[in-house]
């Protein structure tokens, strides 16, 4: 697969085959990702990678915790901004809408949505998680080459055939999730990462999200 076919056709999973993944499958993974660029080659992320036990572990985790605070933990770094603009608002709504109807969830199914939310905790059926971290110390250009290592994660896999959903529904629990993971005092979890086979029989698998065309988002001058 080509880089350019990677970035089209590169889509979050969200079913997983139980088909297991070797640590060294993963590592393969992210021994081709960590070429990714970051400003002045900080490369300054992290990565906890879970399976078998250690996953499902998290998974309970994150349930027990919202079972005594459904809202969720106070985030010191919120996902949204609290006034974020229509245009995004109408982006948020719309992937939801083209998912539930994908699979035939209908909106005021309120215990579906929920059961939809658990999968998202269950990461999707995937058998690995990876969580990706950052030294708190770094500000938002590190942020910027933590999400490019990502990007690239999801497409080195993407290109060895397997699926991937970047996960920030972990927000919700990244402080009760910190002190699972016994992680250092000055890392924090930025997001999770569902990694398995993709369930190709599974509609949601099929969501092609839209996006904005170049002349929308983009400027040239002196061509
Ligand atoms: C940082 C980040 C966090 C995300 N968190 C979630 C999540 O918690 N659950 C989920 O189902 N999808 C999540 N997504 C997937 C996005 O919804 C998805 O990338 C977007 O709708 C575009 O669709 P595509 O990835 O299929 O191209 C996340 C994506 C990113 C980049």
């Amino acid at each position: 697969m080509d880089t350019i076919d990677a970035i089209k056709t590169r889509i979050s999973t969200r079913a997983f085959l139980d088909t297991p993944i070797s640590q060294a499958e993963v590592e393969e993974i992210l021994d081709i990702a960590r070429f990714s660029p970051s400003s002045s080659n900080l490369q300054p992320w992290g990565t906890v990678v879970l399976a078998g036990d250690s996953r499902k572990a998290a998974t309970d985790l994150a349930l027990n915790t919202l079972m005594k605070n459904p809202a969720g933990e106070a985030d010191e770094f919120p996902v949204y901004p609290d006034n974020l603009p229509q245009k995004y608002q109408d982006r948020r709504a719309g992937v939801g809408k083209a998912m539930y109807e994908l699979m035939g969830i209908e909106r005021q199914d309120e215990a579906a949505r929920q059961a939809w939310a658990v999968d998202n905790f269950n990461f999707y059926g995937a058998p690995v998680a990876i969580f990706f971290t950052i030294d708190r110390v770094h500000g938002r250009n590190q942020w910027a080459s933590l999400g490019m290592f990502m990007q690239t994660v999801c497409l080195v896999a993407h290109a060895k055939g397997y699926g991937t959903c970047m996960q920030e529904i972990w927000a919700m629990v990244r402080n009760s999730l910190h002190s699972h993971l016994q992680l250092d005092d000055k890392d924090v979890i930025y997001a999770g990462l569902a990694l398995g086979h993709p369930d190709k029989s599974k509609a949601v698998n099929s969501l092609r999200t839209e996006r904005e065309a170049v002349s929308g988002f983009s400027q040239f001058s002196g061509f």
